[in-house]
């Protein structure tokens, strides 16, 4: 408790999901929250669970993809909450069903992808770095993915935009570091959301729980504490990194799995 005290945070897409659990620890933690989401009852409602339960927390209408809304979103925190000192660009995604491999790659969608994951946390880190400096400092959070960290067979646009995501993070970090602000990348592994659920069948969930180290697909939780100590001054060393929160998806070779074939007594592991 209290890690976050007398901060404010701007989340977007912040009404469900991943996003969600970090506005509510993050709140648990201090910190004054403003949720920012295209479903603007639902960024409501959001805020409505976090003051029910005692914490500070607004819900807004953002449109994470559009500068000026994003802007609107960045201004009102710091009307309602006198500065900002956290921002987490955390809208994100892509259609699976349109982002295939390369040759099959619906282009409307790949552009749509751009915008909402690459062009959202930079028109989001726009509107906030003047607030940030003039708070004497913060933390920029942006929401990467393991898809982003490697090549995969499918989701060609969300991956390379994912990547794009990360390496604005390390150019954020070294353009804004002199003014005492910090910009790091979590990248998630399969995460159970709604997004998760709706876009993945049961055996491609599955296929991910049994290539993780850990033997579980993660909860939002897992990553909303990586994103509180992202945005506290624990790390306040710490920039230009990515997170990879993952379950250790990303930590073995591709060829683990069949060495583990040939381990001499599979018994033993
Ligand atoms: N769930 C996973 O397994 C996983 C894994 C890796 C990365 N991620 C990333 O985490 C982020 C969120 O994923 P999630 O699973 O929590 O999704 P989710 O669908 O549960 O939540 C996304 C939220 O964003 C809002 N939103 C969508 N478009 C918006 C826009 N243009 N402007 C403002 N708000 C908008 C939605 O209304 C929704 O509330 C994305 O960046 C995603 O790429 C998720």
């Amino acid at each position: 408790m209290g890690r976050l005290q007398d901060k404010v945070a701007v989340i977007t897409g912040g009404a469900s999901g991943i996003g969600f659990a970090a506005a509510r620890l993050m709140a648990t933690e201090g910190a004054s929250v403003v949720i920012g989401d295209l479903a603007e009852e639902a960024a409501v409602d959001a805020a409505g669970k976090i003051t029910e339960a005692g914490g500070q927390a607004v819900g807004m209408a953002v449109n994470a993809m559009e500068e000026a809304s994003i802007v609107a979103l960045v201004d009102g925190a710091v009307e309602r909450f006198g500065a900002l000192h956290v921002m987490c660009n955390h809208v994100g995604g892509s259609n699976p069903r349109k982002d295939l491999d390369l040759l099959r790659l619906d282009m409307a969608e790949f552009d749509r992808t751009m915008q909402l994951n690459v062009r959202s946390t930079l028109v989001g880190a726009r509107a906030a770095l003047p607030h940030l400096i003039a708070a004497g400092g913060g933390s920029i959070i942006n929401t990467a993915s393991v898809g982003g960290l490697s090549g995969d067979f499918l989701q060609v646009a969300y991956g390379t935009a994912k990547a794009a995501v990360i390496r604005m993070t390390q150019y954020i970090a070294t353009q804004y570091g002199a003014q005492y602000v910090r910009c790091n990348a979590v990248a998630p592994g399969a995460i159970m959301t709604p997004a998760l659920r709706d876009n993945l069948p049961a055996e491609a969930i599955e296929s991910i729980r049994s290539h993780n180290a850990l033997p579980f697909i993660g909860d939002p939780e897992d990553i909303a504490h990586a994103m509180v100590f992202l945005a506290s001054d624990e790390s306040r060393y710490l920039t230009g990194q990515v997170l990879t929160v993952d379950g250790g998806m990303s930590s073995h070779s591709s060829i683990a799995e069949d060495r583990r074939a040939l381990l001499p007594d599979p018994a033993k592991n």
